[in-house]
């Protein structure tokens, strides 16, 4: 493996769907040296090798971990294969960075969790939901008091994934709620303890799959840790005619903040509570509306990468042509590239390490288990308490 003389570091990307997306970003970030990429899928890996000017391609992750040069891992894999190929990176003795969700299972959940310890190595949950310009806004609301008291927090994600990949099919919803779960979860800097959920609706016979789903949709409701606050996670992957849908909603007691559910709406919906004692004599208390649009959170990023929070061009090469880079995922891409990167040149845990990712993901794959016992409670495992070595508290949870 590459020391790390000169301060940087080698990543491979695996996985070159939406992997495709980072590889401009990993390139211009400051503490990356070489950039390597893993497909399977060997003419895709060709082309990509030509158009990003990559000299390093492999064809599985084995290949790639026998290889003597690379520190550090970075999949964008089928979501049935995250946590057995996080557990591998590790076992070789790199860092690894993973697509949501760690983990679809308690089990794989703790299997990585196991192997990030023994191994010393870091793992992040590349979850990006953390790091958009609308969650850093309400967490500067929340952070400076202006929310006031937080009375309910609520989130949905709706997408059709009938067209997608075959892994996809019949998904149990919950068990890829992270994008929802994970923002609430960090803003209250919490964790939830229990959950009931239900299905509803139902999937037809063509439509189910190998993952013992019933269920195109799940709804839920889970208690946090220390809190009287509730959080009402809802869930779609089928049958629901509708364009996607992916936020979250804050309601405090001074203000409150919605994600408006339509993708294609810029901006949050932000409603401010006149005080009572100014319209004491009317019947409905006031409240101001108002369309927010946050502004990027990038000055904390190395120069070469802010632009990536927007849609961007990369030039890989002066002999390549110039390759248009989208931004999903309102700018998150450079920084949680930023986080793996200097987490591990700074000898820190990651803001989404192992332990913070398993709170995210076992919250999903609880309430997929209630649905399937018509809202039965269902506790959710806190791993910490079986690995006390870890404080979780002093990581500070996810505070980007
Ligand atoms: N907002 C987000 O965080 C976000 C957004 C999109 C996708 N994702 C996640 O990223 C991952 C990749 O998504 P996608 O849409 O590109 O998926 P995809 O299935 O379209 O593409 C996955 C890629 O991985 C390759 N692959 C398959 N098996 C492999 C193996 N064993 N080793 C190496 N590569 C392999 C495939 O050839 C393909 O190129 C998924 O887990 C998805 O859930 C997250």
């Amino acid at each position: 493996m590459k020391k790390t003389r000169d301060g940087t570091m080698d990543v491979v990307i695996v996985g070159l769907g939406f992997g495709l997306d980072f590889i401009p970003v990993y390139a211009s970030h400051p503490g990356i040296d070489r950039v390597g990429i893993c497909d399977p899928d060997v003419e895709k890996l060709a082309s990509v090798a030509r158009r990003y000017g990559v000299e390093d391609t492999f064809t599985s992750l084995n290949e790639v971990l026998e290889s003597d040069r690379f520190d550090a891992v970075h999949l964008l894999t089928p979501v049935t294969l995250h946590a057995s190929q996080a557990v591998e990176v590790l076992r070789s003795g790199r860092h690894v960075a993973s697509a949501v969700p760690m983990g679809l299972t308690f089990e794989e959940i703790g299997q990585v969790i196991q192997a990030a310890r023994s191994s010393g190595k870091n793992y992040m949950m590349m979850e990006t939901a953390v790091y958009q310009r609308e969650f850093f806004y309400v967490q500067e609301l929340l952070r400076s008091g202006q929310l006031g008291d937080v009375t309910f927090l609520r989130g949905a994600h709706i997408r059709d994934r009938t067209t997608m990949p075959q892994y996809w099919r019949a998904f149990p919803p919950m068990k890829y709620a992270t994008h929802v779960i994970s923002p609430l979860l960090a803003l209250q800097n919490s964790r939830a303890e229990s959950v009931r959920a239900f299905g509803s609706g139902t999937l037809r016979d063509h439509q189910l799959g190998d993952h013992g789903n019933p269920f195109p949709l799940e709804t839920a409701v889970f208690t946090l840790e220390d809190s009287n606050v509730k959080m009402e996670v809802t869930q779609g992957c089928f049958n629901v005619a509708r364009t996607a849908q992916e936020g979250f909603s804050v309601y405090g007691d001074t203000m409150s903040v919605e994600w408006p559910p339509v993708e294609e709406e810029d901006g949050l919906h932000v409603f401010t509570m006149y005080p009572e004692a100014e319209e004491a004599r009317e019947r409905f208390r006031r409240v101001e509306f108002d369309v927010v649009h946050p502004p990027d959170r990038v000055a904390h990023l190395p120069e070469e990468v802010r632009m990536f929070s927007r849609p961007a061009v990369f030039s890989p090469h002066p002999s390549l042509p110039a390759i248009d880079v989208p931004s999903h995922h309102g700018g998150s891409h450079p920084h949680l590239v930023h986080e793996f990167i200097t987490s591990i040149a700074e000898g820190r845990k990651s803001r989404i390490d192992e332990f913070t990712a398993a709170d995210w993901c076992a919250a999903g794959v609880a309430a997929h288990d209630s649905a399937l016992h018509e809202g039965e409670k269902v506790d959710i495992p806190d791993f910490r308490r079986s690995t006390l070595a870890w404080g979780w508290k002093d990581l500070g949870g996810c505070r980007p």
